[in-house]
């Protein structure tokens, strides 16, 4: 398979540029989202045969597919297969104590919307959505299972669909007479239950599809538990960039940096107000976008945003 087919990197040289701190002499490097390997290719032409990549991801394609195409680099790589919202244990397993920084491209790889089950709603697939196979929860699960208070809520935050009532409503009763199981019995509801022109009705499947995305590979909880466990794990002068591709990603990444960056009074301590010092110093003052030209021949880049902090 062609590196372009599995997935284009996008921002990849800005994002390799900021991660490598050129004050550090030995670098260990976390690409927590190895992917089509696009990013760690990069770090290990600019280390150079110097230093550690330490490249995680939960998909095993991702991995089989990276470790193949990276295997005449001259670089250390160690590949593994994990979710990065559990730096900490994979870190402690590895016998690695400290970085000099994290990269983190969010999301999904090309490979996996096209070719990996549920993913898609283009294609009639297994609703399971899972990065992760060692995990149990799937998409369909999630559908024949919760209750309406549970989905309005994921629809809700997840997806920002406003009215979800109505949109659960429609999927409670098709779960009565029919359990879902597949890509296209969800689509079936959304196309008896509203009458949408084609833009719409694909702007609102993409919101479904990504809501139920997010519950099933808990991706906003996995996205705060690395940030609080970059602060504790990469050295000083260490970078951490992240690339995200919705708002309610870059939401989380922009205050986590704001919050880590200022000093303030933590009220939140046992032991009462806390004058909290800043950890680290945001680099990218407003987030990068892609170039006209990288949207122009990757459009899967279009809603990216870059930002990156250095620990102090
Ligand atoms: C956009 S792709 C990364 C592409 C990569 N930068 C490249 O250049 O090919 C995102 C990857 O992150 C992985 N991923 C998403 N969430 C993860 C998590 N919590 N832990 C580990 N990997 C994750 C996905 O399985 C996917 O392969």
């Amino acid at each position: 398979m062609q590196s372009e087919t599995f997935h284009i990197p996008v921002l990849s040289h800005e994002a390799i540029e900021l991660l490598i701190n050129e004050d550090i002499k030995e670098h260990i490097l976390v690409d927590g989202t190895l992917g089509g390997g696009g990013y760690t290719k990069l770090i290990c032409e600019k280390l150079n045969g110097y230093g550690t990549v330490i490249s995680i991801d939960k998909d095993l394609n991702a991995l089989e597919y990276s470790e193949n195409m990276l295997k005449d680099l001259n670089c250390n790589i160690e590949f593994i297969n994990g979710n990065f919202g559990e730096l900490g244990s994979i870190l402690k397993e590895t016998g690695i104590e400290k970085v000099t920084g994290i990269v983190l491209d969010l999301g999904l790889s090309s490979y996996q919307l096209e070719a990996e089950d549920g993913f898609s709603f283009m294609k009639d697939t297994d609703l399971d959505m899972r990065a992760f196979k060692k995990e149990d929860l799937k998409a369909s699960e999630v559908l024949n299972s919760y209750t309406k208070e549970e989905l309005m809520d994921i629809f809700e935050k997840y997806g920002e669909i406003g009215n979800a009532e109505r949109l659960v409503k429609a999927i409670l009763l098709k779960r009565r007479n029919k359990k879902f199981r597949t890509t296209f019995d969800l689509n079936e509801v959304v196309n008896s239950e509203y009458s949408l022109n084609k833009k719409n009705q694909i702007d609102f499947l993409a919101k479904i599809y990504q809501a139920l995305r997010i519950k099933v590979n808990n991706e906003l909880k996995n996205l705060e538990n690395v940030l609080m466990d970059s602060v504790e794990f990469v050295i000083k002068g260490g970078r951490i960039v992240i690339i995200s591709y919705h708002s309610l990603e870059d939401r989380i990444v922009k205050n986590f940096f704001r919050d880590s960056a200022s000093k303030h009074i933590k009220s939140d301590s046992p032991y009462g107000d806390e004058e909290k010092i800043p950890e680290l110093k945001i680099i990218t003052k407003k987030a990068l976008v892609p170039s006209h030209t990288e949207i122009k021949t990757n459009s899967r880049s279009r809603s990216a945003k870059l930002r990156a902090a250095e620990i102090i």
